[in-house]
This record gives structure tokens, sequence and C-alpha cells, in this order.
């Protein structure tokens, strides 16, 4: 019988945090758009992008893992307020394995697409960041990121803030409304839609 257990992660989780957000989000249409066709290559770009940034939040904020049996199938974030964009040290430590991964091309899109969510970002007032949040493929649809989530909306409730996220798929739509967030705009980053939600 699998055991499902959640913890906070600490900055030695961080590596496996990131590689399994990398192969998470790997098929987001965002990621598509920024990394190209070849899946691979997406996964090694998003995990190298998460890292620093992971490693941070991690440090200052809150990062949940879910586990099977002691395996690593589910990673959410939560930055606290005035800590939601990556601190320059993050980039720049993204920047050699995110170059290698996408060339000056995904470099580009990535810089778009992150100026639009900062800009974004900022009309929110004092709030609670919530993302990234990935579940292994193959433990998808099983109910753990729902399990995450009713974590970090309980966190955000006790910490008395605004949640807001982002996110480039209706599935996750439908998924964040069941815990109260609603839609406060849409935009199109990259041809791709992006919802903007807040609770
Ligand atoms: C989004 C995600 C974290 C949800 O976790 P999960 O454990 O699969 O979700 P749950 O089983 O708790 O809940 C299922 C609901 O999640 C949503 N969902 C989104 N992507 C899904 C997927 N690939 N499989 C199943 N449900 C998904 C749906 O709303 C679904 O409800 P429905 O069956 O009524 O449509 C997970 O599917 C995932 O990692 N997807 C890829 C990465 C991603 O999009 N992350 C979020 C970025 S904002």
């Amino acid at each position: 019988m699998t055991a499902l257990r959640f913890r906070r992660l600490t900055a030695a989780d961080i590596p496996a945090a990131s590689e399994l957000l990398g192969l998470g989000m790997r098929d987001n249409p965002t990621h598509v758009q920024a990394f190209g066709d070849d899946p691979e290559r997406r996964r090694c770009a998003l995990t190298a992008m998460f890292a620093p940034f992971m490693h941070r939040q991690a440090v200052n904020g809150v990062v949940l893992g879910a586990f099977i049996d002691g395996e690593l199938v589910g990673v959410a974030g939560l930055s606290l307020p005035g800590c939601c964009q990556p601190a320059l040290m993050d980039k720049l430590r993204a920047l050699p394995a995110l170059f290698a991964a996408s060339g000056p091309r995904g470099l580009w899109r990535v810089y778009c697409w992150t100026r639009i969510w900062k800009k974004r970002d900022a009309q929110i007032p004092r709030h609670g960041h919530l993302g990234p949040l990935a579940v292994a493929p193959k433990h998808q649809g099983q109910g753990i990121g729902s399990a995450l989530m009713q974590r970090l909306c309980d966190e955000l409730s006790a910490r008395r803030l605004v949640g807001y996220l982002e996110t480039d798929l209706a599935a996750n739509v439908r998924l964040y409304r069941r815990f109260g967030f609603n839609v406060i705009a849409c935009e199109l980053v990259m041809g791709v839609t992006h919802w903007f939600m807040e609770l």
C-alpha cells in the first residue's frame, strides 16, 4: 500500500524538486513556445531556470513536497510578499544552463514572458504568490496537486495574505477555481493565453 506524505522542503531538497518541476512542466504550452519542440531541451531549460529560484523560495518562503514511499512526486511553492520575482543573482545563476539548453532565442522569449508577469505582479498589493506547482506525470490526476494546493491555501489564510498566481492551461484554471481563485485578467504571451488569478 502506498503512503502519501507531505513536508516542507529545505535547500537540500531543491535539486530533486527542480528536476521534478522541469519534468512536470515540460509540456505546458508556454514552455513549448519558449524552448521549442524538443521535450528534453525543455526539461533541461526549466530545471536550470527553477533551481536558483526554488532555492531562494525554500529559504524565504514555503516549498512543499509530496512523497510516495519516500519518492518526491509533487512540488508546490509559495513566495511571500516582496519575494515573488527572481533576484538578479537567480537570473545570473540560471543563465549559462538556460543558454545551453535554449540558446539566445529561448533567453529572449523568457525575458519577454517574465517581463509581462512582473508587470502584472507589481499591480497586486501585498500578496502570497503561488507557484511553481507540478506533479510527476505518472501521478497526475490522483489528487496530489489538490492536496498541495489546499496546504498552500491554508498557509495563505494563516498569514492573512491575498493569493495570486498565473497559469497557461484551462484545466488548471478549473483546479484553481475550486480553491476560490478568480480570473482577474487574461493576456496572450508568445501566442499562449495566460490567466492571472487571485484569491
Ligand atoms: C496541474 C497539476 C499540478 C495538478 O495536479 P494533479 O495532482 O494532477 O491534480 P488533481 O488530481 O489534484 O486534480 C485534478 C484537476 O487538476 C487539473 N489538471 C490540470 N492538469 C491535469 C492533468 N495533467 N491531469 C489531471 N488533472 C489535471 C484539472 O482541473 C483536474 O480536474 P478535472 O479532472 O475535473 O479536470 C498537475 O496536473 C501538473 O503537474 N500539470 C503539469 C504542470 C502544470 O501545469 N502545473 C501548473 C502550472 S500553473
